[in-house]
Parts: C-alpha cells; sequence; structure tokens
C-alpha cells in the first residue's frame, strides 16, 4: 500500500473516515484536543466537547466516537479514538488506538482513511507517526485468501497522514519505518495462517526465498542430503515420520558488509505441522499446531523488516524447517539421537520435538560464529500455563541481551518476562544413557525446555524466547483478528536496529 502525508487542512481533507486520537487530561481537564481535534470540533458545533461533557466519550484507550459531517467537512465521517490519560499516552496507546479506529473503519464500509493521531501528549511527532501507520496496517490485516470474494466486505485501500506544516522528510522516514515493521509483521502471520496443506516445509523454503528476492537479501536453502551430510540428526529425526522433506534455510543481510563481525543469528522454530509424532497429541485443537513454525515466521518477517530498514549490522537468520508426524518411519521414543555439535540426546517424548530441531539450528549459528543469537520458538505448553498469551517467556545467558530485548519489546509494543535459566533445573533433564534427556517432566516445562536448548549455544550469548503463548491467539480483538500476531517480527528488527546504532 501507498502511503501518503497529506499537508491538507482537517477541514478540505477527503475521507471516507478521518480518524483523530484524544487525549484525557489529567484530574478534571477533560479532553486535551489537538488543533485538527479543535477544528473539527469547532466545525460540528462543539459535538466532541459536548460528547464528553454528557459522558457518551470518556476518552479511555481505544474507546469511539463517530461524528457524521454532514456536509461542514470534506470527510463523510470523523472517528475520535481516545488514547487514554494524559500520563500515560506513549506510542504503544498511539499504536492500539491506531489499529482499532483503522480495523473498526474498515467493518464499516471506509475504502480511504486518513489519520490524524499524532501531537498528542509527550509523544514525539516522528515516534506517533510511526506507531499510526504501524497500527492502523496491523489492525487492517486480515486473512481472507480462501473465502469467496466479497464475503467479508470491502478492505480500506488507500491511507494517508495528516501532516498540518510539520516537515515531510521527518514524515516520510516515520511512515516508511511503520509500514516496513507492520508489513513484516503481516508477512509472519500469512505464513502462520496459511494451512498445513499449503505451507508444507518445501513451501515455507520457497516464501523466504521469494521474500529474499524481493528484499534483496542472499537465501541459500540446505535439502535433506545436505542436512544428513552435516550431520543435523535432531532436524532429520523429526522429519522422518513424514513424506515431506526436511529443510535449513539461510537468509542473510550484510548491512556491515565482509569487514564487520559475523553478527546477529536470528533463529526460528520451523515446525509446519506439529502432530505430536508416536507422542501423537489430542484431537482437540490440533489445528492450531498449523502455528508451530511462528519462530521461523517471526525471523522471515524480521529479516525483511531489516532489509527494508537498512541497517548497518550483518544478520543472518535460521530456519530448521519440517513437520511432526507418526508413521512406520516416525523416530521413536527411546531413540538417541546425535545434534550437529556431536552431543547426545535421549528422546522420551516425540511431542518434544523443537528443541531437537532448534538444536541443530544453534550448533551452527555457533559454528558459524554468530553472536549473539535470539531464537523464537512456539516451544512448551508450559509457557502458556505460565505467563498466558499477555508476556513471551525471555531465558537469557546474558544480562545485557536480556534487558536490550526487553527494550525492543517495549519500543515494538511486546511484552516479555524474564525466566530462570538456573543449573539446579539440570537434574531433571539427566540421561543414564546419553548426555541429556530430552524432557524433564511436567514441572518447570519451559525452564527444562530451555536448559536444554543451552546444551548447544556453548558460550555464545544466547536468548530464547518462547512465544508458544503470544504468537497465535484463538479469539478476535478489537485491534487484531483471530489467528497469528507476528509476535517477535518488531522486537527482533528494534533489537538490531539499535545495536546497529
Ligand atoms: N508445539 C508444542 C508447544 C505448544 C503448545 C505450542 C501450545 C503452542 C501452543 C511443542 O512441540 C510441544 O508439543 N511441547 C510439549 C512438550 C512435552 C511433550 C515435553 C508441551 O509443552 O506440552
Ligand atoms: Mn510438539
Ligand atoms: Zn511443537
Amino acid at each position: 500500500m501507498q502511503i501518503q502525508a497529506l499537508s491538507q487542512s482537517v477541514r478540505e481533507v477527503k475521507s471516507d473516515a478521518l480518524i483523530i486520537g484524544v487525549v484525557r487530561g489529567a484530574g478534571d481537564k477533560g479532553l486535551l484536543l489537538t488543533a485538527s481535534a479543535k477544528e473539527v470540533d469547532t466545525q460540528l458545533a462543539g459535538s466532541i466537547s459536548e460528547s464528553y461533557t454528557t459522558g457518551e466519550f470518556k476518552g479511555n484507550l481505544g474507546e469511539l466516537l463517530t461524528l457524521h459531517s454532514l456536509g461542514r467537512l470534506v470527510s463523510r465521517r470523523v472517528i475520535i479514538v481516545g488514547l487514554g490519560s494524559e500520563e500515560r499516552v506513549n506510542g504503544q496507546s498511539i499504536r492500539r488506538a491506531s489499529a482499532i479506529a483503522a480495523r473498526y473503519a474498515q467493518n464499516t464500509g471506509a475504502q480511504q482513511i486518513v489519520l490524524a493521531l499524532q501531537g498528542n501528549g509527550g509523544v514525539e511527532v516522528a515516534l506517533a507517526v510511526q506507531a499510526e501507520v504501524e497500527g492502523a496496517l496491523l489492525g487492517l490485516y486480515s486473512f481472507r485468501s480462501y473465502q469467496s470474494n466479497g464475503k467479508n466486505g470491502n478492505r480500506v485501500s488507500q491511507i494517508q497522514v495528516l501532516s498540518e506544516g510539520s516537515s515531510t522528510d521527518e514524515f516520510e522516514d516515520a511512515i516508511h519505518k511503520g509500514q516496513a515493521l507492520a508489513e513484516a509483521t503481516n508477512t509472519a502471520r500469512d505464513l502462520i495462517n496459511e494451512p498445513p496443506n499449503v505451507l508444507t516445509p518445501t513451501e515455507l523454503a520457497n516464501r523466504a526465498k521469494a521474500m529474499a528476492e524481493r528484499s534483496g537479501l542472499e537465501c541459500e536453502v540446505f535439502d535433506k542430503s545436505k542436512i544428513t551430510e552435516l550431520g543435523m540428526g535432531g532436524l532429520l529425526a523429526v522429519s522422518k515420520g513424514s513424506a515431506e522433506p526436511p529443510q535449513f534455510i539461510i537468509l542473510r543481510y550484510r548491512g556491515a558488509g565482509d569487514q564487520g563481525e559475523k553478527g546477529v543469528a536470528l533463529v526460528g522454530k520451523g515446525i509446519t505441522f506439529d502432530t505430536g509424532g508416536i507422542s501423537l497429541k489430542p484431537a482437540a485443537g490440533m489445528d492450531e499446531m498449523k502455528g508451530d513454525m511462528g519462530g521461523a515466521a517471526a525471523v522471515i518477517g524480521a529479516m525483511q523488516a531489516i532489509a527494508a530498514l537498512k541497517p548497518n549490522i550483518n544478520v543472518t537468520g535460521l530456519v530448521p524447517t519440517c513437520e511432526n508426524r507418526p508413521s512406520s518411519t516416525s523416530y521413536l521414543p527411546g531413540d538417541i539421537l546425535r545434534i550437529l555439535n556431536g552431543k547426545t540426546i535421549e528422546i522420551v517424548n516425540t511431542d518434544a520435538e523443537g528443541r531437537l530441531v532448534l538444536a541443530d539450528a544453534l550448533s551452527y549459528a555457533v559454528q558459524e560464529n554468530l553472536s549473539p543469537i535470539v531464537d523464537l520458538a512456539t516451544l512448551t505448553g508450559g509457557i502458556v500455563v505460565a505467563l498466558g498469551h499477555i508476556f513471551t517467556g525471555l531465558f537469557c545467558n546474558d544480562e545485557q541481551l536480556s534487558s536490550d530485548i526487553i527494550a525492543a519489546g517495549k519500543a515494538a509494543g511486546e511484552k516479555y518476562w524474564p525466566m530462570p535459566l538456573d543449573d539446579d533445573y539440570k537434574e531433571q533433564i539427566s540421561s543414564e544413557v546419553a548426555d541429556i534427556k530430552q524432557t524433564g517432566g511436567r514441572a518447570a516445562s519451559s525452564v527444562t525446555a530451555a536448559k536444554i536448548l543451552e546444551n548447544f549455544v556453548g558460550g555464545t550469548s544466547w536468548a530464547h524466547l518462547d512465544i508458544a503463548g503470544t504468537s497465535f491467539i484463538e479469539g478476535k480483538k478489537p485491534y487484531q483478528e483471530h489467528g497469528a500476531t507476528g509476535v517477535g517480527v518488531r522486537t527482533l528488527a528494534e533489537l538490531v536496529l539499535k545495536r546497529a546504532k
């Protein structure tokens, strides 16, 4: 989508819906109206102010008020959206409010919208513009490619941002950043929402190649024979029960050129469908396991965003991908596997497959001297029990990296909670017959999964993000439709941008 800054006045601007952000003042100060909001209020005979006085509209975050312009403005209607209280307004409130309002506008027939949420509270203009564009594109997202034409109505096809007098260069840069981050998030969401009969490991590799081609990245894909030759015993074992061959996808962005450091590794779990294998999952809710490549999607999306934002740093994306299925060729409980770095694992439960494919990918990142390493995986049900669908679990062996990820998450509007990697948990994964045991039982299962991964990063600075609860969400929100969230994309991009500075 082409998104432009518009320097017209609020009265002259033409749109199906003009979206204006409004902050609630502290104490009894009432609504604090920006210049645009005041002008609309004046043109519409004080109806914004009046709706506050009568209690119809309070300015709470995401609250909507529709005003019909009845010919007094060129825009057909105005949607006032609350940004919450003055003390609390930040980039994330603007992103959320914009998502809610844009989504509502789309659901009620608007095809061309104009955004005017900046200029509120103390949020600097560049950040506000980025957040409103990002929010709108995230909110407008829907996955409808398999529904017959028109079933779910028209979509917004044009977005403009009211710039009223501000410098256009600053506006253009902010629009570009917001658009790059949101489109990359939506790329990840599309990959996750695709059904497993379409998005096989081979198709995931094809989509990564196509993205790389569009974005000017290098992409290399190792096939089954290369994976065998290298000794990626985890990825090979998990893939054995499926007719679909495994793939190992490598995406390279070279912002620092060949002279610079090897750079950051982003690693994503790419199980395109997780049946559990021989340790078969129950039928209820199994369809959600099409999203078990959410980590892979986040890495591919982040690489797309990085290519668009061009930081001067090198970044490598690594995606081990396969299906986990039961058959007469499946790997078995009791098997002992050898991972790329030479360590052996005793298999207990074939449904704990993610750590096996990640073990090979982490070993590969270490072998390539990439640092730091950040992996993302829909890894455990345990993290869903611990943190629900709000916070992503953050396991990290480096305090600086941990706080950088939390800060990048704040910038991106994504939440990370630090979890322990204490050595006392090792006992649960000690094996009688191999170097380590694949699972540590029900207690602290997200922690023991992370402790398994730790065996494959050596002394490298590393973070593991367990996105099992945050990557795919059943049920819709006013700012987001059912399904994939694309969590991780924007955090990874912000993290890489910050390291490049
Ligand atoms: N892909 C699942 C984890 C998952 C659960 C993702 C819920 C998204 C939502 C993973 O492969 C898995 O099956 N984990 C098991 C491991 C267990 C068998 C040790 C789990 O956490 O229950
Ligand atoms: Mn599993
Ligand atoms: Zn899985």
